[in-house]
């Protein structure tokens, strides 16, 4: 009989004293949702090549899981902003960081996010790519925080609504730590941690 191939235990990153992590969405559930959520976009849009753009860095594992699953032609850019000032709260600033390396107009866009929280972030995001003429501009969420919500904005396509709740893995960070675990978390913050999403 042949040798089964060992798979390699995945490393996952720990969480640190004074910090409690719970698993909110498990990996098999996004990766389900995240196939739903292909099918319906195709589903939409018929035949039409789609240009997602992704937000630095929390939507990188979305995009590339998303874009995978997208049947037909795809292409992909990135985008980066800085949404959030020096402290705890948002400061209701959005700066463009890192721009699109091509243009947008004429494509039928798809804005792909890791999270909704405040709404500033594709606030700002969706008034700098309508004034570039996309033929369509669409948006993605993976996780929406409805209760967090300041600015009048909407996600077309939501992979899951959540509790405001602090919550890290796939792609999302507590001090650039968690982006890389496989499933969505809630961390849980001891007294005297540095609280920043
Ligand atoms: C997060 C997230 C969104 C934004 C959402 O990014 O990826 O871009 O915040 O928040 P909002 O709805 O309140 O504007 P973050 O600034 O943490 O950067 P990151 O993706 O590099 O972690």
């Amino acid at each position: 009989m042949a040798k089964r191939a060992k798979i390699a235990k995945v490393a996952e990153p720990k969480a640190k004293r004074g910090e409690k992590l719970r698993i909110l969405i498990s990996r098999k559930r996004l990766q389900k949702r995240i196939t739903e959520m292909a099918r319906e976009i195709r589903k939409d849009l018929p035949g039409e090549p789609l240009h997602l753009v992704g937000v630095l860095k929390g939507a990188v594992f979305f995009l590339t899981d998303l874009g995978k699953q997208i049947s037909g032609d795809v292409s992909f850019d990135f985008i980066a902003v800085s949404s959030y000032g020096a402290g705890t709260h948002t400061s209701g600033q959005v700066r463009l960081t890192r721009d699109l390396d091509s243009s947008i107009e004429g494509k039928t866009v798809i804005v792909v996010e890791d999270i909704l929280d405040t709404g500033m972030t594709l606030q700002y995001l969706l008034r700098v790519f309508e004034q570039r003429k996309p033929k369509r501009l669409r948006v993605a969420v993976l996780l929406d925080k409805p209760e967090r919500r300041v600015a009048a904005v909407h996600a077309d396509y939501v992979g899951f609504t959540i509790p405001n709740e602090f919550v890290v893995g796939y792609g999302l960070d507590y001090a650039e730590r968690y982006r890389n675990m496989p499933d969505v978390g809630v961390l849980s913050l001891g007294t005297g941690a540095d609280k920043k999403e």
